[in-house]
């Protein structure tokens, strides 16, 4: 059997064996029906350079990058797109022609998530407060200015970590503590927890979100569980609300496109599989 026909992909990480992204590269695969494989293959941090030097060897199309190599590969890469400069982050690369192209595509997974699940929300519509400052709210913060958010407030636990961010993304943005954040409320159009808590084994969120406008989105990348504390507050209250595995599924859409050559599809039978796997 010729095999130089397979495009192959993979996930690099360390540890690698709690990936989902096999299952959701292998359900639009068989979806497809292309000649492919993705698979999830562990790189010791001290062996990265060797690690993508093979992939690359191998004829890889590419990989997704996770944790702890989504700084490194943003170093190691050929070229860099603008939004993996600004997030300081690679979760995705390309590989053509011997050369790594590097993306990141946590951003844009999180607007497209809000899109699919709340069609009528708009980043434009109003301010966001977005609660942590770490490589996700990074991402999010970008992604969320891209699409047209007038004004960002950040807020968190170490508010030096918050301000980092807003001095980095400037006068759009803006930091508040989080004894302020009740009293910001009244004018957040979109409210996201970009930490982990609340996500099960980790420490409960323990915020009133009560004096959200009746209009507000109301978001979490946690989706361990689906139905996080924050948003059955948020659902109690009536507001909009969009859960975080999403955010998951479609930041893989990317590179998926790049690879594959077809543009994959966030369905309700992938959410399903991931939720079961
Ligand atoms: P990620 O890349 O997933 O965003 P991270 O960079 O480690 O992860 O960031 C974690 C975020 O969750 C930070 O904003 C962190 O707050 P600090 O900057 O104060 O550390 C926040 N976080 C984690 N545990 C927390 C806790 N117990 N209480 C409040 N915030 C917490």
């Amino acid at each position: 059997m010729k095999t130089d026909k397979i495009i192959k992909a993979a996930v690099i990480g360390w540890p690698i064996n709690h990936s989902k992204s096999p299952l959701i590269h292998g359900y639009w695969l068989a979806k497809a029906g292309i000649l492919g494989s993705y698979e999830a293959i562990g790189i010791a941090p001290e062996s990265f350079n060797a690690g993508i030097s093979n992939l690359v060897l191998q004829g890889y199309a590419g990989c997704n990058v996770t944790i702890p190599h989504k700084e490194t590969a943003l170093n190691k890469a050929d070229s860099v797109s603008d939004r993996a400069q600004a997030i300081g982050a690679a979760n995705t690369l390309v590989f053509k022609d011997g050369k790594i192209f590097a993306d990141n595509t946590d951003g844009i997974g999180f607007i497209n998530n809000l899109k699919q699940g709340a069609p009528d929300w708009r980043a434009s519509a109003g301010t966001a407060l977005v609660l942590g400052a770490g490589g996700a709210a990074r991402a999010i913060v970008y992604a969320l200015l891209q699409d047209g958010a007038p004004k960002v407030l950040i807020a968190n636990r170490t508010l030096e970590k918050a301000k980092i961010l807003s001095d980095f993304f400037g006068d759009k943005v803006g930091v508040v503590s989080i004894n302020e954040v009740p009293d910001a409320l009244g004018e957040v159009h979109t409210f996201v927890n970009t930490t982990a808590l609340g996500m099960t084994g980790q420490p409960e969120l323990i915020i009133d979100i009560s004096s959200l406008p009746k209009t507000a989105l109301v978001t979490d990348i946690v989706y361990n569980p689906l139905t996080t504390d924050l948003l059955k507050q948020a659902q109690g209250l009536g507001l909009i609300t969009v859960d975080g595995l999403g955010m998951l599924l479609h930041q893989a859409v990317p590179g998926f496109e790049a690879w594959f050559g077809v543009r994959p599809v966030v369905d309700v039978e992938l959410r399903q599989k991931v939720l079961a796997g």
